[in-house]
């Protein structure tokens, strides 16, 4: 993601490591994750959302959980008109900074509680969301169907999560995304969407000493039809 410095996502084992913040609520936690460190993504779009996005033809996108905004900065880049939403006012305060030093005028965001939002129906052509996963409260399948009904037909929904912890640390706690129950649970009803791809796949990274590893993307693709 944006090549984190550090993951927030956390995946429940019986002797997992204990996030301290877990009884936070989300906006309080999602604050706290930002507000700790001056930056907590690299600023970079996310290589795995790049490579699939990078082959639409540009037009409007909602980035959900745009965090610190690489990847809606990225969109703008390439020519979309692209509205990142995000819970903490602090990381969309960043993205907003980052545009404007950046002329990206195509790169907008909105500060958020996701689990209350209703899209404009058939406004967009497309939608993303990149690690959109949390150690807190989060109804995640319930805010990605609302979003989809934001897509016009022929739009694109495209979602990126871990499916694994990263190599370097198996007992990572996290809430990962098994890809094939992440089909049966978004392209419904089976006839609005055509599954263009679903599939996980490693991405190599260095782990925290420098040294080479890998994580494993849960990518879906789904087109309205
Ligand atoms: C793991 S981060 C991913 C950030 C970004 N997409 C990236 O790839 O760098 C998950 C993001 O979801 C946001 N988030 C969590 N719950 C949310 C909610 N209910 N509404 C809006 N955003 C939420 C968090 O603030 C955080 O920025």
């Amino acid at each position: 993601m944006t090549a984190p410095h550090h993951h927030g996502t956390t995946h429940q084992h019986d002797d997992a490591p204990v996030d301290p913040n877990a009884r936070l609520s989300p906006t309080e936690y999602w604050e706290k994750r930002y507000g700790d460190t001056e930056r907590v993504w690299s600023g970079r779009v996310n290589a795995t959302m790049a490579a699939v996005v990078g082959e639409f033809t540009p037009g409007s996108a909602i980035d959900l959980g745009c965090g610190e905004g690489g990847d809606v900065l990225w969109l703008a880049e390439q020519g979309w008109q692209a509205h990142g939403l995000d819970i903490s006012s602090t990381a969309v305060g960043r993205a907003r900074a980052e545009a404007a030093t950046r002329g990206l005028e195509g790169a907008t965001f909105t500060t958020t509680d996701l689990t209350a939002w209703q899209p404009e129906p058939e406004s967009v052509d497309l939608v993303t969301a990149s690690f959109f996963q949390s150690n807190v409260a989060l109804d995640r399948t319930t805010i990605l169907r609302r979003a989809a009904s934001a897509l016009r037909k022929s739009g694109h929904l495209v979602v990126v999560s871990h499916a694994a912890p990263p190599s370097w640390a198996a007992d990572h706690p996290a809430a990962m995304i098994n890809i094939h129950e992440e089909v049966e649970r978004l392209a419904v009803p089976a006839d609005t969407w055509t599954v263009e791809r679903a599939e996980e796949i490693p991405r190599a990274a260095l782990d925290p000493t420098g040294h080479p590893g890998e994580h494993l993307d849960a990518v879906l693709v789904l087109r309205r039809r």
